[in-house]
């Protein structure tokens, strides 16, 4: 929610920072997109450039009214929370004086009463923003050291906050601080960049830097200086970004959405890559957390939301499974609100795309003030959610850049296969051939979900004439359960229409009321070669059928039982039955794309929706 990136160089040739700012908009656009906004230092004035709705509007207001040549320049875009998506709440926010720019990710608090204080002492207000009170608070502040502002002022502030400002009287300098909020900072060769996440500058340099919570960051375009909140220097961890600057943008896709899900096969494949040794063994080295405590977990708890909730809740079957070891899996938002138990026994989960999740941070600190380790489901390198865990394992997804999760989704799913197969190993509930057995299997998973992705025509033609569909269901059993939950939520997310996955075997306590002529119905049916599970599912299907529904039934390759009672086919190849989730959400990721743009939605940036939920 709200994409933050600044930039200075020091002044030597090279791209101007307001190019790289732009640069960085583009690619933090999925976290917002009610508005967007630069400030740029230049010729002893902050000059400002702000649009309501998309980056488009911004690049269009840059061709007509280009600003000056500048050293450092910072942009926004926005999610709006305090006011309107309006030119006036767009970011940046002046200071009372109009000498500094400011933006600003996250919610402050206490600004009810911080700008009443203001207006009492004769301050004039230019939006409805929670933001615009810290920036004429940082006017105020300021002595002539914008560093010293910044700490001061944050003293003052509740809540969560990543704020990048710029003085008139300092060209080639940005001071940030962050607090709940993502910051980490870029390092170029005579220019400094800061970001939400690393996407903001990947096209920019590499090499970058933590920030941690309540620091001051100070950069120019030959340094970088952190600080505590008392104004004592700091050391931060660097690393490197692994992401690739061209796996950020469409490459020929339509939409990001559609590349995303055809880089499925190879971020599963990335996923899996390199955490096996000579013998085979899973090594999962960077877990770093002590055997023993591995060894003596008695139970695991998933805390996650939205599609990564999804991923938790096929995990559980599989870890259940292999290891013998209790799984809940629980949203976020709802685990620290409800006084779980646990304790130092209990492995908390924590899986998130983007590293940021407001709900999931504050989850994750929760479970290690009562004492569990937390390990993180990461995609992001420098996330908050990475930096406070004891451990990471990270999926190798690459930048997902869609709103709608697709191929994190099955990183997601495969990071926990090997965490639960690893568990299994450390803890002699498999024995290495068997493990060893099952990661064959899930090699074999890029290659079948590239069949699946062969098959899209057929998925895509169905998806196109039921454009005016305004309900769908979607039924499950096992596994096939989540993927069910996850279908709707795609169709939701991308295509506003009514849809909910149930539970095939809670059809008839509820849900079977529902149906009427015409109703489509979703079944996700399991491989035959496991023939309780998929007798059950048939015979759900028949009774929906029975009851007027059009069903569209997700089936293995040569599952003719379905047949008789399907309306609509898509098939997967043969795969076992805990690696199906890998396949079989495939088509449901394509239906809701193919429908969402058949009624010529944006797929990337579905309304109200923001892809890195910051704010609780
Ligand atoms: C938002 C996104 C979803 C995503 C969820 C969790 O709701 O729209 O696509 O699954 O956040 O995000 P995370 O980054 O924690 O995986």
């Amino acid at each position: 929610m709200c994409g933050i990136v600044g930039a200075v160089t020091n002044g030597a040739a090279g791209a101007g920072p307001a190019d790289a700012v732009v640069d960085g908009l583009a690619r933090l656009e999925y976290r917002g997109y009610d508005s967007a906004g630069i400030a740029a230092v230049s010729g002893g004035d902050v000059v400002v450039r702000k649009r309501a709705g998309k980056l488009r509007g911004l690049l269009d207001e840059l061709e007509r009214n280009p600003l000056p040549d500048a050293r450092a320049a910072i942009g926004h875009t926005r999610w709006a929370t305090h006011g309107g998506p309006t030119d006036e709440n767009a970011h940046p926010h002046l200071s009372g004086d109009g000498r500094l720019a400011l933006i600003h990710n996250g919610i402050i608090e206490n600004f009810h009463s911080l700008r009443n204080e203001l207006v009492a002492d004769g301050a004039t207000f230019a939006s409805e923003t929670d933001t615009e009170v810290v920036a004429h608070l940082l006017g105020r502040a300021y002595g002539g050291d914008l560093t010293a502002a910044m700490l001061e002022v944050t003293k003052r502030l509740e809540g969560a906050f990543t704020l990048l400002a710029v003085h008139a009287e300092h060209p080639g300098t940005i001071v940030a601080a962050r607090r709940n909020s993502p910051l980490v900072i870029g390092l170029g060769d005579g220019a400094n960049y800061l970001g939400s996440d690393v996407a903001a500058f990947v096209a920019q340099t590499k090499s970058a830097l933590e920030v941690d919570q309540d620091q001051v960051v100070t950069i120019t375009g030959d340094s970088v200086a952190v600080v505590d909140a008392d104004g004592r220097p700091v050391e931060n961890r660097a690393f490197t970004v692994e992401w690739d600057a061209e796996a950020a943008v469409k490459g020929g896709f339509d939409s990001f959405m559609d590349k995303e899900i055809h880089d499925q096969p190879q971020a599963v494949a990335d996923t899996l890559r390199g955490r096996t040794d000579e013998l085979g063994r899973l090594q999962l080295d960077e877990l770093r957390i002590d055997e023993t405590i591995l060894r003596s977990i008695d139970k695991i708890i998933v805390v996650a939301c939205g599609t990564a909730a999804y991923a938790g809740h096929v995990a559980k079957y599989a870890i259940e499974h292999w290891c013998r070891i209790p799984v809940e899996v629980e949203l976020a938002h709802e685990f620290r609100y409800r006084d779980p138990v646990v304790n130092e026994k209990t492995l908390v989960v924590a899986i998130s795309q983007s590293g940021e999740t407001m709900d999931t941070i504050m989850a994750v600190r929760h479970a290690r003030e009562q004492g569990s380790k937390v390990l993180a489901v990461v995609n992001t390198h420098g996330s908050t959610i990475a930096r406070e865990s004891d451990a990471v394992l990270y999926t190798h997804a690459g930048p997902e850049v869609a709103v709608a999760s697709t191929k994190a989704f099955l990183a997601q799913i495969t990071a926990t296969y090997l965490l639960g197969l690893y568990l299994a190993q450390l803890r002699g509930n498999k024995y290495i051939d068997e493990v060893a057995d099952y990661l064959a299997e899930l090699g074999r998973i890029p290659a079948k979900v590239t069949e699946v992705l062969e098959r899209q025509d057929h998925v895509r033609d169905v998806a196109r004439s039921m454009k005016d569909t305004t309900s769908v269901l979607f039924l499950g059993r096992h596994v096939g359960f989540p993927v069910a939950l996850e279908g709707a939520l795609k169709l939701k997310e991308l295509a506003y229409i009514h849809a909910e996955g149930f539970a095939a075997g809670e059809l008839k306590h509820g849900p079977i009321a529902l149906i009427e002529d015409g109703q489509p119905v979703f079944v996700v049916v399991p491989t035959p070669r496991r023939p309780t599970l998929h007798a059950k599912v048939i015979s759900n299907i028949q009774e929906i059928r029975a009851r007027g529904a059009r069903t569209l039934v997700i089936a293995e390759d040569g599952d003719t039982d379905v047949e008789p009672f399907a309306d609509v086919v898509f098939r997967y190849p043969e795969t076992p039955t805990l690696m199906t989730p890998l396949v079989s959400v495939v088509p449901l990721q394509i239906f809701a794309c193919e429908l969402a743009k058949a009624k010529g939605y944006d797929v990337d940036q579905p309304r109200n929706l923001a892809k890195s939920v910051t704010v609780e």
